[in-house]
């Protein structure tokens, strides 16, 4: 990673207020070419919210946010989505009652062809084929491709939620504690969903509370306490204790 490559993303000075709660106060965050970031922090830091930022689904007071260097305002959800950059949210909104293909086409659905697609018939096969490459592309075990989502488990849906958010970006993905309901197990199919996405070039923002699983699979680690970024490890450079310290505020700032 060459210091000199301009971020995929960059947010500077973001400040967000609800009321009299100041969520952030200046954050920044940056996130390189083909690279896992994880954003860490002490609960209510401020993590979600920059994950909510960056998805559009929370417009920020103050600051900037720039895409491969350009400005730009992500003022809806649908924003980011054209810059390819898609969010797997906590709670993985999927719908239950349908199959897993079904889901990874929720709101682009594919029509047929012709008269049949302006009448609005899907195009279930392509639809499918789609997604049993995509499924098979990121390693997702689904036994069964046909059966409503609801009936998966925690990994599964994850697996689906994960596969959803790299089908359509092109840039970066958005996790938001992806491993906070799952086993051992799972944790790892997502370690490994990760590994995926990075390898197809896409770059990944990961929140989470889980430190070994963090240092498996972060290049880079960015500490928010307060609302302001205090910290910026690589991995390969610093412990648990170190990230713990910046967390706490026990350490400065590096
Ligand atoms: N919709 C909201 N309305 C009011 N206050 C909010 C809202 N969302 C977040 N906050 C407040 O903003 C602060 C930052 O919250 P945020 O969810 O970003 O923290 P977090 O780092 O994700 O925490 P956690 O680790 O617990 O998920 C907290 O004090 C929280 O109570
Ligand atoms: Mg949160």
């Amino acid at each position: 990673m060459s210091g000199t490559e301009t971020p995929i993303l960059r947010l500077s000075g973001i400040t967000k207020s609800y009321g009299t709660v100041q969520a952030l106060r200046g954050a920044a965050l940056e996130v390189n070419p083909n690279e896992v970031v994880a954003l860490v922090g002490d609960n209510g830091a401020g993590k979600s919210t920059m994950i909510k930022v960056i998805s559009g689904v929370v417009q920020p007071d103050t600051g900037q946010i720039e895409v491969d260097g350009q400005p730009v305002t992500f003022g809806s959800p649908l924003a980011p989505r054209k810059y390819g950059i898609e969010t797997v949210y906590q709670d993985l909104a999927l719908a239950s009652d349908l199959d897993p293909a079904a889901n990874l086409y929720l709101g682009r659905e594919i029509l047929r062809p012709g008269l049949l697609g302006r009448l609005g018939v899907l195009d279930k096969p392509r639809m499918r084929a789609g997604a049993d490459e995509a499924f098979a592309r990121l390693s997702v075990g689904l036994q069964d491709t046909r059966s409503r989502v609801g009936t998966m488990s925690g990994g599964q849906r994850q697996g689906i939620a994960v596969a959803r958010a790299v089908l359509w970006a092109s840039r970066l993905v958005l996790m938001d504690e992806p491993t906070a309901a799952l086993g051992v197990v799972q944790t790892d199919r997502v370690r490994a969903l990760i590994e995926s996405v990075r390898e197809q070039g896409v770059s990944v923002i990961l929140v989470s509370h889980n430190l070994p699983f963090v240092f498996e699979v972060a290049d880079r680690i960015e500490v928010l306490r307060l609302g302001q970024r205090v910290a910026v490890f690589k991995r390969s450079e610093t412990t648990v204790e170190q990230v713990l310290g910046a967390m706490t505020g026990a350490l400065s700032a590096t």
